[in-house]
């Protein structure tokens, strides 16, 4: 598949599911702004079934290269963004994987065994981003006691393989300036912004600013009954030039540790 065919079908499902997006999109859209992705990003486990390497296949072969690699102490995690060369405006692509061996016998025990009830073709298959969840049945008391040792295996064990967050390259909006002046747009249009670590996390000196919606609450069916927990989230990101004229590529590790807690539970 091509670049933009992947990031098309993705975007479909997503503002699908997560009727924010679609309407941030539609007010930027409304000042005259085209909106450019800065980059999508994939959560998945270090299971050698579903890890990093597999999620990067369908961009690897549409010509994105490995372009960083960020670990994340607190929250578990190693990530891998990726990069079109030769096609500034195509989006990044950031992957994550969740450190399994680093959590209790439990949570390794619950995710093997969804990753086993799963069908293992699904896995083989390069079309494993566009698929959601592979295992069938989910509990919410499941769900609830991964929380407690981590909100992003949480949302995984839901969600599985989808986009899970857009991001708006503020760079590309040309009436509105900054991305301070986008979360106040935000806010006045009645959009909860993640404040952990405060609205914009990063500072020019770092070269890249950074802020999100709260991910949508959205119905879900679980094998105790229908429940209301956060789906996915919308991203902003500004980028800064270097000494050398070089508009900044990479990611921060401090600031995307607190972005990811944009899908944690929270109650409208
Ligand atoms: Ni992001």
């Amino acid at each position: 598949m091509q670049y933009n065919e992947i990031f098309d079908r993705l975007w479909n499902d997503y503002s699908k599911q997560n009727a924010s997006a679609g309407r941030v999109k539609t007010l930027f859209e409304k000042q005259g702004d085209k909106v450019v992705n800065d980059h999508v990003a994939f959560r998945t486990f270090n299971d050698s079934r579903v890890d990093i390497n597999k999620i990067a296949r369908p961009f690897l072969q549409a010509g994105y290269v490995e372009s960083g690699q960020y670990h994340f102490g607190a929250k578990k995690l190693n990530a891998k963004h990726f990069e079109l060369p030769g096609i500034p405006n195509a989006p990044r692509v950031f992957i994550s994987e969740l450190l399994l061996e680093e959590f209790s016998p439990w949570l390794q025990k619950t995710i093997a065994n969804a990753l086993d009830a799963a069908d293992s073709n699904v896995f083989d298959d390069e079309k494993l981003i566009f698929h959601g969840r592979p295992w069938n049945k989910i509990s919410y008391e499941t769900y609830n006691k991964l929380r407690e040792e981590s909100e992003y295996a949480a949302w995984l064990y839901v969600y599985g393989y989808r986009a899970n967050h857009f991001t708006v390259s503020v760079n590309y909006l040309s009436n509105i300036g900054s991305i301070e002046d986008v979360n106040n747009l935000l806010k006045e249009s009645g959009f909860t912004l993640n404040t952990s670590g405060g609205e914009v996390k990063g500072t020019k000196d770092e070269l890249l600013k950074q802020s999100s919606i709260m991910a949508d609450i959205i119905p879900v069916e679980f094998e105790e009954g229908v429940y209301n927990i956060p789906a996915c989230y919308y991203e902003f990101a500004e980028r800064f030039k270097n000494e050398d004229g070089e508009l900044y590529s990479g990611f921060i590790a401090k600031s995307a540790d607190k972005i990811f807690e944009s899908t944690n539970f929270y109650k409208k």
